[in-house]
């Protein structure tokens, strides 16, 4: 398949990129044709482990390290030359704006490495969209990066985490995914980081994109790509985090019948420099928390109308009078993700016009 003088260059680089990783002699032979891989574990119940095989709720999440997830899939060898690094190792429900600034880093190093083809990450699934949409507007490589989980532990009867994450691998090692943006692979398919969301608590198909749509499938050991993102992402963004410590802090305050401005003014107070407001319907505004949304901008905070619902666009000027309100449009970013969206975008303006035209570009 490749010429000997090829051979001989791509072996070198393989073996580099296994010492570069940290791996020790004992590593498995490489095979010079594969891409390499770097799969980078945070926890998770992709790593979990339950009481016996049958136990699909309750279980421990992060307690498997890398190196034994990668033990339990042999077969990833004939996809990639895979490493792994021990990032972190949490339930995902406590991931930090501080996890994702050392996460997007180690992976902006990695993917300058000549000889690191694409990178997977283990993750929990309950925030595993949001970190997915975060390293998609700082990732800067348009080498592939695959977020993955599993909806059982490890332990567990028809475990969903091998598949998941030789799917995974074979993803990041396959020249399709380059220049997609960040991805998500669960259940054999390929969702995009900024729409894909966690839609059922337990089920193995509760990552979807509703509407808009997955971009592919995986099969037979093959990725499949059908469509693509029309918004900017990854190398294509304004966003650099590299030299960020810390990222400003916002908050979510979720609209419902009989809502108060209790949530708003508690923010405000303890310093918030945006708030999303996740309003019923089309981001309605209920009327006793205007005055407090109008204070809260008074003070320097921005506000964005995001919407409950989940799906469809939150008009500018629909529901409320953005305009002369100084409030952003969420466009179709669900509140969580609006929330990274404004917290980077606060790292480089407090004009809510120029805000406003990052949300209708990322
Ligand atoms: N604690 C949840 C988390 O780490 C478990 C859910 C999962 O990973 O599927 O996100």
């Amino acid at each position: 398949m490749f010429r000997p003088k090829r051979r001989l260059m791509l072996a070198a680089g393989a073996a580099l990129f296994l010492a570069s990783a940290g791996v020790n002699a004992q590593a498995p032979a490489v095979a010079p044709g594969l891409a390499n891989v770097v799969i980078l574990a945070t926890g998770g119940t992709i790593a979990g482990t339950g009481a016996s095989s049958t136990t699909t709720v309750g279980y421990t999440a992060a307690t498997v390290g890398v190196q034994s997830l990668i033990k339990a899939v042999p077969e990833l060898a004939k996809v990639a030359n895979v490493t792994g690094e021990q990032v972190f190792q949490i339930a995902s429900e406590n991931m930090s704006n501080e996890h994702w600034l050392t996460l997007a880093k180690r992976v902006n190093v990695l993917l300058a490495q000549p000889n690191v083809d694409g990178i997977v990450i283990t993750h929990g699934t309950d925030t595993l969209e949001e970190t997915a949409y975060f390293l998609d507007l700082v990732v800067k490589s348009r080498k592939p990066v695959v977020l993955v989980g599993a909806m059982r532990p490890s332990t567990a009867l028809s475990a969903d985490g091998p598949i998941n994450l030789y799917n995974s691998v074979l993803l990041a090692a396959s020249p399709e995914a380059v220049g997609k943006g960040v991805l998500v692979a669960m259940n054999d398919q390929i969702q995009a980081a900024r729409e894909v969301t966690k839609t059922n608590t337990s089920t193995l198909d509760s990552f979807r994109t509703p509407e808009l749509g997955m971009l592919g499938y995986i099969q037979g050991s093959k990725p499949f790509f059908y469509r693509q993102s029309t918004r900017k992402h990854t190398v294509d963004t304004e966003f650099d985090i590299s030299s960020v410590i810390s990222l400003p802090m916002v908050e979510i305050v979720y609209g419902y019948a009989n809502v108060g401005p209790v949530a708003v003014d508690a923010f405000v107070a303890a310093g918030a420099k945006g708030i999303i407001h996740a309003g019923v319907g089309d981001g309605s505004l209920a009327a006793k928390v205007v005055p407090a949304l109008k204070a809260a901008r008074q003070k320097g905070a921005i506000v964005v109308r995001a919407s409950r619902v989940g799906q469809g666009i939150l008009a500018r000027n629909g529901e409320a009078n953005d305009d002369e309100l100084d409030f952003v449009a969420a466009d179709t970013l669900n509140p969580q993700k609006a929330r990274i969206l404004l917290m980077l975008a606060l790292t480089k303006t407090s004009s809510t016009r120029e805000i406003q035209r990052m949300f209708y570009t990322y």
